[in-house]
């Protein structure tokens, strides 16, 4: 089924620019076209792939990133795809559209995104009325941000809106302050702005019926930067830990004048490295206390195996399932489960940081 994936679908897809090649799959993905390319791998062991992780049981530990269903319109159908969870959003409070067009860009021979789509979404409470009326078989984690208008001074007010109206629908909500499309959002990192912004969500997180709290990072951090939001988000009890974003760097490119595609985050192979140096050092400093999602430049189980190696406890793909497609997540999993057993281990907790 890869096969016709890759003689047939890939290229189709990849034929079209790549927002409205996106815009096409969702809209397949929906109708179900997908499970034709997909089949779970009936020697896949479950209890292998199992996890739980701040209370929430995982089928497997592979999840949807953010940024691929930003409206929640296929999480059932990403379910049925093999993914473990799917993390809808970034939502903001108030619906955007985004940047000016084109903002997203393909670069093959990198195995590489560039986006700067900017938190395109149709708002917090048409999203979360859309949820409302879902039962997928996998967790769902909302991914919440600030709308482009909305200064740094207002930033906790706008996410602490966004915040009561999807907690409801969210298994979890992840806050995102690492995207680089949102002038200004990534100083949200900085220790005195993450301070007020997570003591104000925990404090209504905790009116509202406490659910998981994670916080989303960006890989262009210093070690030292990432110790201390690691100790920011321990003293107020945050409970998940995602790195990471997408990198404003152009490092690790091949792909010839990368200045054409303007700015943007970089995702997918370039970001591997550094997004595995990231989760290293966060799960350095976590010491056992926040559990890390890995996320950046996982293409095939090897690279899932090696994030947890590097102290990953969960698992977020974004450019390696439009490079993969809807075979990706199967296809990993049963790998991963193959690589967890020859190594020795039972399960993936017995692998994470080892
Ligand atoms: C993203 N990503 C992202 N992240 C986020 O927190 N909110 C978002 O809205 C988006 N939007 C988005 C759009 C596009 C087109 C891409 C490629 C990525 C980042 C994504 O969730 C992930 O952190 C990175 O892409 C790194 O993972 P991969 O793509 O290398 O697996």
């Amino acid at each position: 089924m890869s096969f016709l994936w890759e003689q047939i679908g890939r290229r189709a897809m990849f034929g079209l620019e790549a927002e409205r090649a996106h815009e096409l799959g969702m809209k397949l993905l929906r109708s179900g076209v997908g499970g034709w390319f997909a089949e779970p791998d009936p020697s896949v062991d479950p209890d292998v792939l199992a996890v739980e992780r701040f209370g929430l049981k995982f089928k497997n530990p592979l999840g949807v990133a953010a940024g691929f269903d930003k409206n929640g319109v296929a999480v059932e159908q990403l379910a049925d795809l093999g993914f473990g969870f799917v993390e809808v959003g970034t939502v903001t409070l108030h619906p955007q559209s985004g940047n000016e067009k084109p903002r997203m860009f393909r670069l093959p021979q990198d195995r590489a995104l560039i986006n700067r789509l900017g938190f395109n979404n149709e708002g917090a409470a048409a999203i979360a009325e859309r949820l409302s009326k879902i039962k997928p078989k996998c967790v769902v984690g909302v991914n919440i941000g600030k709308n482009r208008d909305v200064p740094n001074e207002e930033a906790v007010e706008n996410f602490l809106a966004a915040f009561e109206i999807v907690h409801p629908v969210a298994d979890y909500i992840a806050v995102n302050i690492s995207s680089p499309n949102t002038p200004g959002l990534r100083e949200l990192q900085k220790a005195e702005g993450l301070e007020s912004l997570l003591l104000a969500l925990q404090q209504r997180n905790l009116g509202l019926g406490r659910k998981p709290l994670l916080v989303k990072i960006a890989p262009d951090l210093s070690e030292q930067e990432i110790e201390s939001i690691v100790g920011e988000c321990v003293s107020h009890g945050v409970d998940g830990l995602i790195a990471t974003n997408t990198t404003v760097s152009r490092e690790g490119l091949t792909t010839q004048n990368p200045e054409q595609f303007g700015a943007g985050g970089m995702s997918g192979k370039p970001l591997e490295l550094r997004s595995n140096t990231v989760v290293a050092h966060a799960f350095k400093y976590a010491q056992g206390k926040l559990p890390i999602v890995g996320v950046g430049g996982i293409f095939d189980a090897q690279d899932a195996f090696e994030k947890i190696r590097r102290g990953a406890g969960l698992l977020q793909a974004y450019t390696g399932f439009v490079y993969g497609g809807p075979g990706f997540a199967h296809e990993l999993n049963a790998g991963l489960s193959r690589l967890i057993t020859n190594a020795g281990f039972s399960s993936i907790d017995d692998a994470v940081g080892r």
